[in-house]
């Protein structure tokens, strides 16, 4: 077990899991411009670290994942220092998109604003029974600015996008299921077991492959389809040239497992 401390965020290393906790549970875990910049900061070490093969992000405490940007911040911001802030989120949240690992949002409670636009930059979202999920900007004067208006619309369609947003209503993690915001829903007492299952699911998979799956489906999103199957073909040809492809084939012949290196 590997620890790194930071201000407002804690990191863990444990059998290839990577897991990074918003750790302001007072505030419950609201994202002030320090903590996104001390998010930006440790992804910078983790997009790089070898011991890191799957990143889970998720809230302290019971209550919250995170519950938004940090109002008290934000109340006495003009459009300038509002810019600034979105900007530094954006950053650290294409950054999650960009790493190389496939990482995961261990949602577990309340789930808002900043918090959800966070939670739709992990690639796959596993939620308590008791997560709340919404977009409440509109209720305090303000559009989503950490993303909210165009991932959000992606994962789920212009119609909920719109409902979720201009409502400003929360909604449960079974509902946020059903419309396709949340990948899994388990009690709370389960998250952590139900999100080591899939890393480890994940991690016994050619490695290459893993990283390029993710690589090809998020470029070829915003790819006209003709471009984004060719795209895939020279990714899917590209894996033909790894040692994991010869073993992952080889050992299906040989009935046994693969052993792969990630070369
Ligand atoms: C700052 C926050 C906070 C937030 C909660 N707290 N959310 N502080 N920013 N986003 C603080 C409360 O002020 C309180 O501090 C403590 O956390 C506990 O919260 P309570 O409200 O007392 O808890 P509860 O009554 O159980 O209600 C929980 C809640 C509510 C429903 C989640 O806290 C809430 O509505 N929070 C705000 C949610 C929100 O609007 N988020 C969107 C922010 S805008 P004290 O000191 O009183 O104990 C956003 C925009 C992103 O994210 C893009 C902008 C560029």
């Amino acid at each position: 077990l590997i620890m790194k401390e930071y201000q407002n965020l804690l990191f863990t290393v444990e059998d290839g899991i990577g897991t990074l906790t918003i750790n302001r549970p007072k505030s419950l875990n609201a994202l002030n411009s320090d903590t996104l910049a001390e998010i930006g900061e440790a992804l910078a070490e983790i997009k790089t670290d070898p011991t890191v093969k799957v990143l889970v992000i998720t809230g302290s405490g019971q209550k919250a994942f995170v519950a938004g940007a940090d109002i008290s911040q934000m109340v006495s911001m003009n459009s300038i220092e509002a810019a600034a802030l979105s900007e530094l989120a954006h950053n650290a949240f294409r950054t999650i998109e960009s790493l190389p690992q496939i990482t995961i949002a261990a949602v577990n409670g309340y789930c808002l604003g900043g918090g959800f636009e966070l939670a739709n930059s992990c690639d796959i979202r596993v939620a308590a029974t008791s997560a709340k999920f919404g977009q409440p900007e509109v209720g305090l004067g303000i559009v989503p600015g950490f993303g909210g208006t165009q991932r959000l619309t992606r994962l789920v369609g212009r119609g909920k996008a719109k409902e979720i947003i201009a409502t400003g209503s929360q909604i449960t993690a079974k509902e946020a299921h059903a419309i396709g915001a949340v990948e899994e829903v388990v009690e709370l007492d389960q998250l952590m077991d139900k999100v080591n299952e899939i890393a480890h699911k994940i991690m016994k998979n050619g490695p290459v492959a893993v990283r390029m799956a993710k690589y090809v489906i998020d470029q070829g999103a915003d790819l006209e389809l003709n471009t984004a199957i060719s795209f895939e073909t020279q990714m899917w040809a590209q894996t033909f040239a790894t040692k994991d492809q010869t073993e992952g084939m080889q050992a299906f012949l040989e009935k046994r497992h693969a052993k792969f290196t990630g070369e």
